[in-house]
């Protein structure tokens, strides 16, 4: 579903930076892995290769049969609105929005109606837990509640991928295990395919698999 091959990416500044240098990387569909490796490794950008954010400097990354290196941006914005999801350690909710306004965001850049939009947000807070806090505007939302409503925005548009960076990484342990339970649910219960970078220790226990990365290239991959 998810294919890498010899990707490169270099950033262009004063010093030119190589964030990967060389890799190969296939992740099946229905595949849910953990991508660890230290500070500046460059799991981030690997993930937005992932996701078509953005694209290699060589190599090609292979999406559901697609070679996103070779897309347009407007092709690959389109691509990434029906088949990927996103979850950020700082959640990135709209403040001025409710739970609900945030999670139905998707579904409203992809012109879904209005009833379509209220049955699938309010199916995706209660699949989170959040049903209560739909009113809630983020600010009102403990940590590991907001990045519940991000899950829940994730999953209302049944994107097939779903990539999640550093989900946890600012939330205590026991909210951390939350959000990753919550994930591998999604998992079983969907065949999301789920690829996240972590730090996280007991994310590893999550994932059916750890890619190791450590100066832009793949250093291990185990099945755990
Ligand atoms: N937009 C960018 N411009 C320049 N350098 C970048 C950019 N994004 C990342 N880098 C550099 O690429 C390397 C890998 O970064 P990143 O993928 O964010 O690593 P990680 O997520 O593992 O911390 C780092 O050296 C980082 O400084
Ligand atoms: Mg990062």
């Amino acid at each position: 579903m998810l294919e890498l091959k010899d990707v490169r990416k270099t950033y262009d500044g004063k010093t030119e930076v190589t964030a990967l240098d060389g890799v190969t990387l296939a992740i099946r569909a229905g595949e849910m892995v953990a991508i660890m490796g230290p500070s500046g490794s460059g799991k981030s950008t690997l993930l937005n290769l992932m996701g078509g954010l953005d694209v290699p400097t060589s190599g090609s990354v292979v999406v559901d049969g697609r070679d996103l290196a070779t897309e347009s941006e407007e092709s690959r914005s389109l691509f990434r609105r029906s088949h990927v999801s996103y979850i950020f350690q700082a959640y990135h909710l709209m403040p001025t929005l409710t739970a609900a306004q945030n999670v139905a965001l998707p579904l409203h850049i992809a012109g879904r109606s209005r009833g379509d939009i209220e049955e699938r947000v309010s199916r995706a807070l209660a699949e989170v837990g959040l049903a209560p806090r739909a009113q809630h505007l983020p600010d009102a939302l403990s940590g590991g509640e907001r990045q519940r409503v991000a899950i829940a925005r994730a999953l209302v548009t049944d994107a097939p991928i779903l990539l999640a960076d550093e989900p946890t990484g600012n939330l205590d342990t026991a909210r951390g295990r939350e959000v990753l339970e919550l994930l591998r649910s999604i998992h079983h219960q969907r065949g999301t395919t789920i690829a996240i970078v972590t730090h996280d220790p007991q994310a590893a226990g999550f994932c059916e698999r750890i890619v190791r990365v450590r100066d832009g290239r793949v250093q291990g991959d185990e099945r755990t």
